[in-house]
């Protein structure tokens, strides 16, 4: 029997995260140096066996139900499929979020392979801007991947766009009509302290209200019922699908998260923005039992602090870049 994974606060956790590389094949601006970053090596990253045996228990002892696929970009994991399929079988929600650069040639088998949902993160739909922002020219790969993802039957695919002031802020509409034709689900995210560079401020961000703002007065919305996700869901008034927006850093969700995150090289993560890690990669290579892991998975999650606090004066950015940690 499965039982909760509760926090000190009463969060049950169900949703796991998992990094299956730190590689990837852009070098966005706020994501990585220019030179890139010093890639893990091979060995430091946790085999196929490793994931599946950390996903299991999760699934088996602690009733998540839901897992999604992060890199850096995890499609640049050679064999990928066959870990998806390994996953599949456990009968969860199973999501993989991509820079979609790949997805022209991987889609069909990913899919087939039991991955049911993918979210593609794109910042610009300008080719010079993206190429900017990623350090590749890669815009018109990534539009078709969103369209590869569609035809291979991803339901929903849903677009992410990290909204950041003086940036991107100009193309808020823009994306909106392209989520409108495409029949993707745009989500804007504000932008997090994150960054390689350290750079964020908190003029940079975007407010999720001001997207919305901006969006209502092309095309009307009206709410949908909050689920269990981050993102706030609005309708288009004339039926043309959904748009969101993730208001991480004005409204944060972090009294509803219920998510854990596993690193490439095998680190426990209970939050984006911690300090600290549980290395499950020594307990699954020291011959730890399940009930070894169990209790590690556990003592993680019972040290989750309440949210992020980005806006106090105590907060600090952690060392590691969303690509380090999968998003
Ligand atoms: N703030 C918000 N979102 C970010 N992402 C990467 N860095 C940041 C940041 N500093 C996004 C990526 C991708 C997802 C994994 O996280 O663009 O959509
Ligand atoms: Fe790669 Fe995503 Fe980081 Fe961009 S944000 S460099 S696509 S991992």
């Amino acid at each position: 029997m499965a039982v909760p994974l509760v926090d000190s606060y009463g969060r049950v956790h169900r949703d796991l995260r998992i990094s299956v590389t730190d590689r990837c094949n852009f070098r966005c601006t706020y994501c990585m140096p220019e030179d890139g970053l010093a890639w893990v090596p091979r060995e430091e990253i946790l085999t196929f066996e490793e994931i599946e045996r950390v996903a299991r228990l999760h699934v088996e002892r602690f009733g998540f139900d839901s897992i999604r696929l992060t890199g850096g970009e995890p499609t640049v994991r050679a064999h990928l499929p066959v870990l998806v399929a390994k996953l599949a079988a456990l009968g969860v929600d199973l999501a993989m979020t991509t820079n979609g650069s790949t997805l022209r040639t991987s889609a069909g088998d990913l899919r087939a392979a039991g991955l049911r949902r993918v979210n593609v993160s794109c910042d610009s739909l300008r080719p010079e801007r993206f190429a900017e922002l990623t350090r590749r020219d890669g815009l018109a790969a990534v539009l078709d991947g969103i369209d590869a993802a569609v035809e291979a039957g991803f339901d929903p695919v849903k677009v992410n766009v990290v909204c950041m002031e003086g940036v991107n802020e100009d193309e808020v509409v823009h994306f909106a009509t392209f989520g409108r034709e495409r029949g993707v689900e745009v989500r804007f995210i504000e932008f997090m302290p994150l960054d390689a560079d350290h750079a964020w401020s908190a003029v940079r961000v975007v407010p999720g209200d001001r997207i919305l703002a901006a969006i209502a007065d092309v095309y009307p919305l009206r709410p949908l019922v909050r689920g269990d996700e981050p993102a706030e869901v609005f309708e288009y008034l004339d039926g043309r699908g959904r748009v969101g927006v993730i208001s991480s850093v004005t409204a944060p969700f972090c009294a509803r998260c219920d998510r854990v995150r596993l690193t490439a090289e095998g680190r426990l993560r209970n939050c984006l923005f911690s300090m600290d890690e549980i290395d499950l990669r020594s307990l699954l290579r020291g011959g730890a039992t399940d009930d070894h892991l169990a209790a590690a998975v556990t003592a993680c999650v019972a040290a989750k602090g309440p949210g992020h606090q980005i806006g106090s004066v105590t907060f600090v950015q952690p060392p590691r870049t969303m690509s380090q940690i999968g998003g």
